[in-house]
């Protein structure tokens, strides 16, 4: 009796690890990637390298199929993409929200799906991370790309360059991203506070938002000349696109004027190959791609992740541009 006991525990061992071996042939991983708007310099880029370095981790067992939306700029459009994901069952998701107010919303509901969450770029309250630990943020840490832009300003400050008028004061004009994106406040902020914190006296000309985009750049630009002309004696955008289209605007009127900007895009890298633009920060999105989608199938696998994981910006100007290009 006893050998028989025995002889079918065996057995059903066996069957237990054959049923494990061949039972239930896996599917893709299904990756939903929410984007706030495609029409984004940045933000393209980083989304092209998530997709390409998801491609490139695939295995003969592992496959991703990967659904990248267009939030459009609009939270209610990309809300709806989210309850796709969530309806059609994606095993785990990357967001980049709209309005970063809508967080709370999608966590509920992300936790209720049980569907892990990597957050990127606009970066949730400290209590709505705490709402669910299978939910990260993958991001940069905005105060030292102005800090670094803020020290590119003072390099040419100090090598004589940039008080045109003599008055001891530096005039500046600053070009701000979407109100909603802690980047523009904190990238507005320590880029002059370095300045003030070296000595520099500064005087404030204009600032307004341009949202991250060259069109309105250039619009704002034009019209910061139309009211201060030659007065203007250096810009600060929030990103690269707002710092090429006032560039744009300053050769429009015939002006030279430094231009400092933020993202180190190919276009920026080539302005400053040109001598248009006096210098950027890198803004590393094959970096943060990498990052997040390593955070995703991290969380996806059931580790246990901090809060949030910080990429290094880098300091861009013409003395090192080519290392980027
Ligand atoms: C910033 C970037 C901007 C824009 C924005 C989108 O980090 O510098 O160019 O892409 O993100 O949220
Ligand atoms: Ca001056």
């Amino acid at each position: 009796m006893k050998k028989f006991l025995l002889s079918l525990a065996v057995t059903a061992l066996v069957l237990a690890s054959f049923a494990g071996c061949t039972a239930k042939p896996k599917g893709p991983v299904k990756v939903g990637i929410a984007i706030y708007k495609f029409d984004d310099t940045f933000m393209t880029n980083y989304r092209t390298e998530m997709e390409a370095y998801l491609k490139s981790k695939e295995t003969a067992d592992t496959k991703y199929e990967i659904t990248i939306t267009d939030g459009k700029n609009d939270q209610a459009t990309q809300s709806e993409q989210i309850d796709n994901f969530i309806s059609q069952n994606y095993d785990v998701l990357i967001i980049n929200l709209v309005d970063l107010t809508a967080a709370g919303a999608i966590i509920a509901k992300v936790k209720a799906a049980k569907i892990p969450t990597v957050f990127i770029n606009r970066q949730p309250t400290t209590d709505d991370m705490k709402l669910w630990d299978k939910i990260t943020y993958v991001g940069a840490k905005a105060e030292d790309s102005g800090t670094y832009q803020g020290e590119i300003a003072k390099d040419l400050w100090d090598a004589g360059k940039l008080d045109t008028n003599k008055d001891g004061k530096l005039q500046y004009v600053m070009l701000m991203g979407q109100a909603i994106h802690q980047d523009a406040a904190l990238r507005t902020e320590y880029s002059i506070k370095k300045l003030t914190d070296a000595g520099i006296v500064v005087e404030k000309l204009f600032e307004e938002r341009a949202n991250w985009n060259r069109d309105e750049g250039q619009t704002q630009m034009a019209s910061a000349i139309a009211q201060f002309g030659a007065k203007i004696e250096v810009v600060f955008g929030n990103n690269d696109d707002m710092a090429l289209g006032a560039i744009q605007a300053l050769k429009a009127a015939n002006m030279v004027v430094p231009v400092i900007g933020v993202d180190a895009t190919a276009p920026a890298l080539d302005a400053i190959g040109l001598g248009d633009l006096a210098g950027t920060v890198l803004n590393d999105s094959e970096g943060q791609a990498q990052t997040s989608v390593d955070k995703a199938l991290a969380l996806l696998a059931g580790e246990v992740l901090v809060k949030e994981y910080w990429v290094p910006y880098v300091k861009v100007t013409p003395a090192n541009y080519k290392d980027f290009q």
